[in-house]
């Protein structure tokens, strides 16, 4: 089969497209024909040298997110048969034409995406519900801040903001993706231009701040976020974008009573992959089909050219997703 193999740790040019053994389906699994994927921040992590793949996923073979056809089921596989349209997340290898993955880790996909509207899914939509809503348990009604609101997983929370009734507030860098996160349902827009957005926020929702900080950034956004953020508001942490320290005041922590949470998808193990694929299947899915929830897609590459959508995705130009297409 055809994938995208990282040669080495570097820039985007040492990833070659070569022919690799097709995988073959275990008991419990299904072998799925990928026919779009995308690109992740993480892979790009990875392919500098920065994130190894986790212990069983192919090492040299980067994606975490897929949409295809199943064309083999291993034993004990119920619920899915070859030809169902699927979508999902992987610990790694779908920028390659087959993968196999655990049967209960799977979506059917909605009847009116195409692949690579569903390849467009998993990882923005999984991470943005799981973050404020499994985790910081945000309500109907609540302020959330969204920072990155033009990412792929900005564009999802703001989205989901609106299909739940919470109000939100978006940053960027980048004036153009806030006027279009406006038109997903942001509720108001702040421009980042030298890293400070407190202030603006408790303009924006009053004194009191916002409920819950999607935090897609990192680095000094969390100093900031300590400040703009309720009295036991929740700021879940999700993207190091701008850098993995920070100096930040425990007295603000501690007299505002905030729980501040990390978290990560790649790293869970099966049992939480499959809590996961509920939720893609069981809450996102539904609004994906009824138009609630809708993929967004900036461009689509072949696979054949993955490294330009490396270097596409690193210029930060991107609003939505990056889709690679991998149909013949
Ligand atoms: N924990 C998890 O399981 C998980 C899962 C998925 C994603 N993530 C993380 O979530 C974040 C968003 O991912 P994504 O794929 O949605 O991103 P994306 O679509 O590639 O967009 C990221 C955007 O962030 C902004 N940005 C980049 N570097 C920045 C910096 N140094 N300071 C401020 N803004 C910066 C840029 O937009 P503007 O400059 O125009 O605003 C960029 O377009 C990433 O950090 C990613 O690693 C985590």
């Amino acid at each position: 089969m055809k994938a995208a193999i990282v040669t080495g740790s570097g820039g985007p040019e040492v990833l070659k497209v070569q022919d690799v053994p097709e995988p073959r389906a275990s008991k419990g699994e299904v072998r799925v024909r990928v026919m779009a994927t995308a690109v992740n921040r993480a892979d790009v992590i990875q392919r500098k040298g920065g994130y190894p793949a986790p212990p069983g996923v192919p090492s040299n073979i980067l994606g975490l997110e897929y949409a295809g056809v199943i064309t083999d089921v291993g034993e004990d596989v119920s619920g899915f048969e070859p030809g169902d349209r699927v979508f999902g997340l992987v610990g790694g290898g779908s920028y390659a034409q087959f993968i196999v993955t655990h049967h209960r880790t799977i979506a059917k996909v909605p009847d009116n995406l195409s692949f690579e509207q569903a390849a467009a899914c998993p990882e923005a939509f999984v991470t943005a519900y799981d973050a404020m809503v499994s985790q910081a348990n945000l309500k109907s009604g609540e302020w959330v801040l969204i920072h990155a609101a033009g990412s792929g997983v900005g564009t999802a929370a703001v989205q989901i903001c609106r299909a739940l009734g919470a109000r939100s507030v978006g940053t960027s860098r980048t004036k153009d993706k806030i006027d279009r996160a406006m038109e997903l349902g942001l509720h108001r827009g702040i421009v980042i231009e030298k890293g400070d957005f407190s202030d603006e926020v408790k303009t924006i929702v009053g004194d009191q701040g916002v409920d819950v900080v999607l935090e897609l950034i990192g680095g000094n956004y969390v100093v900031e976020d300590l400040e703009c953020v309720a009295n036991q508001g929740r700021i879940i942490l999700v993207g190091l974008l701008a850098g993995a320290k920070a100096e930040l005041s425990l007295q603000r922590i501690l007299s505002k009573r905030v729980m501040i949470k990390g978290t990560t998808l790649r790293a869970r193990p099966l049992e939480e992959k499959i809590v996961a694929a509920q939720l893609l299947s069981k809450q996102i899915a539904p609004l994906l089909e009824n138009g609630e929830l809708k993929p967004i897609i900036d461009k689509v590459f072949d696979l054949d050219d993955v490294v330009e959508a490396h270097r596409y995705v690193e210029q930060n130009d991107s609003f939505g997703k990056v889709v690679l297409n991998l149909e013949d």
